[in-house]
């Protein structure tokens, strides 16, 4: 699974080992080793818990680490396409180009690149097997201010629907998740730049993310790991295609 060093990735990655699966952790960040030691220290998996570093967005890279998790593990059942970054925090108009191409890059390109080498491997094995995309709530409606983002997550969204399509014939389902406004650094982040924007501090831009949510609260990584076991699991064997909202209401409006 990618982007599993912090936040969401790696309460996924630590919910999977604590169910007794194999873990390989895939990360850009050096961390994804330290995270990897943690998990294996704390859940008795009974296989290999790994972490590797590799940038999504880098093809070459990328398609390494997908083949090398999947000979860790003696084969690939369950892939999670989870990396991802915020911003740009700007209007269409002030938006720079690399920063717009960046977030398409990592968000969109790099869970092409991922679900692809994981697809071909999967395919090859010929046991089916389940993709879990990370999309948003802000790929199934655009925000001020978050074009590039809202574009990257909406992009993940139909790339899920056609690999779907494309991979039922092998028993392959694909599925994505939308999460809401999650307790993480990425939201955090957010939050910050809007508070800058705004001239108000943090603890205004969290208390009104809160109120915004029907359950208020904001979501967690266990939320997220729930919906990706249940996923993984043979529970969800006649779910494809989907895009599972995991976001307390917040689609809903209030
Ligand atoms: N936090 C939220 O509110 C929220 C909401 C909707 C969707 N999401 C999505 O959930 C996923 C996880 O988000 P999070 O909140 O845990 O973010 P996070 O910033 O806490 O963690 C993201 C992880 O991805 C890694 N990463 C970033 N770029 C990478 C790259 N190019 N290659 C490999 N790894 C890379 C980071 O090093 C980090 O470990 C993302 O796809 C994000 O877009 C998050």
């Amino acid at each position: 699974m990618t982007g599993a060093a912090r936040g969401l990735g790696e309460a996924i990655a630590a919910r999977l080992a604590a169910d007794g699966g194999g873990v390989v952790l895939v990360d850009s960040s050096p961390e994804v080793t330290a995270t990897a030691d943690r998990i294996a220290a704390a859940s008795q998996s009974a296989g290999p818990v790994t972490g590797l570093r590799a940038d999504v967005s880098d093809e070459a890279a990328c398609a390494a680490a997908v083949e090398q998790g999947a000979r860790l593990l003696g084969g690939l059942d369950l892939l999670v396409c989870n990396a991802g970054i915020g911003g740009p925090d700007t209007d269409v108009v002030d938006t720079d180009l690399a920063e717009f191409r960046r977030v398409i890059d990592v968000n969109l390109v790099g869970t092409f690149l991922t679900a692809r080498a994981g697809a071909r491997l999967m395919v090859e094995q010929g046991t089916g097997g389940s993709i879990v995309n990370l999309g948003s709530i802000f790929g199934q409606q655009g925000v001020p201010g978050g074009a590039g983002y809202c574009a990257s997550k909406a992009g993940v969204a139909l790339l899920t629907h056609s690999l779907a399509l494309e991979l039922a014939p092998y028993g392959i389902r694909v599925n994505a998740i939308a999460p809401g406004n999650m307790a993480t650094q990425m939201h955090w982040d957010e939050l910050r730049s809007r508070a800058r924007a705004t001239g108000t501090s943090l603890e205004d831009q969290i208390d009104l993310a809160r109120a915004s949510i029907p359950l208020r609260r904001h979501g967690t990584g266990d939320d997220i790991a729930g919906a990706v076991a249940w996923l993984a699991s043979a529970d969800s064997s006649y779910v494809t295609g989907q895009m599972i909202g995991v976001n307390g209401g917040l689609i809903l409006g209030t």
